[in-house]
């Protein structure tokens, strides 16, 4: 529940792109905010207020003069009690109306009379012309120039025909938008560095020897870590999860790809963060061909024998470097972790290391956590690990040097 407690006006205008905003409506509610839904005239061309009324489970406002609320002052109290305004889709005309201040009809008089505070975020949604004519540049520019989010908008196919810059974003990644709006920007500037995942070791062209790690935390670490502001690239072994919104993904299969990504890009990075389930070994005699069944039956026949060495340690190497990042590492032991998770942060080097409470994390959605540093230990009590991620992100923003 990302949203858990917001409120959100969601500003329709004219366009295509309205019958996403129906799901986007959906999704908002499902991540726990309250939707309050405003519509221009030319919007309810294409979806009908019964519809947002139904999506948002909430009376649809359209008219300036509705005097359904007590005061009959809709464009003031709306955005009163608000955390956010969304218009989505966004025309290019209500964009011009947007960067000169216009007041002709509600949803534009709301926007003009929200208070400083309340963040306003549009999504454009447009021809490529309308969104190339100069008069919309200037327009755009006015928007960012007064604080307001521009969210997209993308690039491809439109639904006139036309291809191009002008497209409305997907409601998920709308949806992703809004969200990290409400995070705090505590990593604004910065740049990170994760491992995520398992490391797959080959035994043979089609086998190998990897583990359980789902890349749950990992990736929910490099999505708080974009939400709180900075530049991350995540080196991930392999994963059925979809990288997370502005986030570059480099994939590595084997520990030393993975090593040899994350040497790779390095260089400027403020934090490293090893949550990867890396292989502590390889098969050093890993067959170029499939390895067959020799034909023979029984107890007898035990199989290829397997040799083994050791895999780099990427951790270590990081935390050893002249000019190193701030370095966090992941333990993840069965038993005595208050001993070994302190004992690991001194061998490994580093100044912070998180312990994972108990070994049955892997692939699943919650967690809870031990931080150790130079101080001592804190306690993340257990949480789903999208919440852990913010807290462990807070925890190495305060840390940083400033
Ligand atoms: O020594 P151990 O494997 O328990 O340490 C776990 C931590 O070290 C994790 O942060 C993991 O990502 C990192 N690690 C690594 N390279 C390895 C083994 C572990 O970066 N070869």
């Amino acid at each position: 529940m990302d949203l858990a407690g917001k409120k959100i006006v969601l500003g329709l205008t004219g366009g295509i792109a309205c019958y996403k905003v129906a799901e986007l409506t959906r999704a908002l509610g499902k991540a726990g905010a309250s939707v309050q839904v405003v519509m221009t005239q030319a919007a309810t061309q294409f979806i009908t207020p019964l519809t947002m009324q139904a999506l948002s489970g909430q009376p649809v406002f359209t008219d300036q003069w509705d005097a359904r609320i007590a005061n009959n002052m809709a464009h003031i109290d709306l955005s009163r009690d608000a955390d956010a305004i969304v218009i989505a889709p966004c025309s290019t005309d209500f964009i011009s109306k947007l960067a000169h201040g216009a007041c002709d009809d509600l949803l534009s008089t709301l926007c003009v009379a929200r208070p400083a505070r309340l963040p306003l975020l549009v999504a454009p949604a447009m021809n490529v012309e309308m969104w190339q004519n100069p008069a919309t540049r200037r327009n755009v520019a006015q928007l960012a120039a007064d604080g307001i989010e521009l969210l997209g908008p993308d690039t491809g196919e439109q639904a006139c025909g036309e291809n191009g810059m002008g497209r409305m974003l997907e409601p998920a990644q709308l949806l992703e938008h809004i969200i990290a709006a409400f995070q705090p920007k505590i990593l604004a500037g910065k740049r990170v560095l994760l491992t995520a995942g398992p490391t797959f070791e080959p035994i043979d062209p089609v086998r190998g020897i990897t583990n359980l790690s789902s890349g749950k935390m990992g990736y929910a670490i490099a999505r708080a870590a974009r939400q709180a502001g900075a530049e991350v690239t995540l080196v991930s072994g392999t994963t059925t999860l979809d990288a997370p919104l502005g986030v570059q993904r480099i994939a590595a299969q084997t520990a030393q790809q993975m090593h040899d990504a994350v040497l790779a890009h390095l260089s400027g990075q403020d934090v490293f963060i090893a949550v990867a389930a890396v292989a502590d070994w390889r098969v050093a005699n890993a067959s170029a061909q499939k390895l067959k069944k020799d034909g023979s039956e029984g107890e007898k026949n035990t199989g290829p024998v397997l040799e083994f060495a050791q895999n780099p340690d990427i951790l270590a190497t990081v935390a050893a470097l002249p000019k190193r990042p701030y370095c966090v590492g992941f333990a993840a032991e069965s038993e005595n972790l208050l001993q070994y998770g302190e004992q690991k942060r001194l061998r490994k080097n580093i100044p912070l290391l998180v312990g994972n409470i108990g070994h049955h994390t892997f692939g699943q959605d919650d967690n809870e956590l031990i931080l150790f540093d130079a101080h001592g230990h804190t306690l993340l009590p257990r949480n789903d690990k999208q919440a852990l991620a913010r807290q462990l992100i807070a925890a190495i923003a305060s840390r940083l040097p400033h």
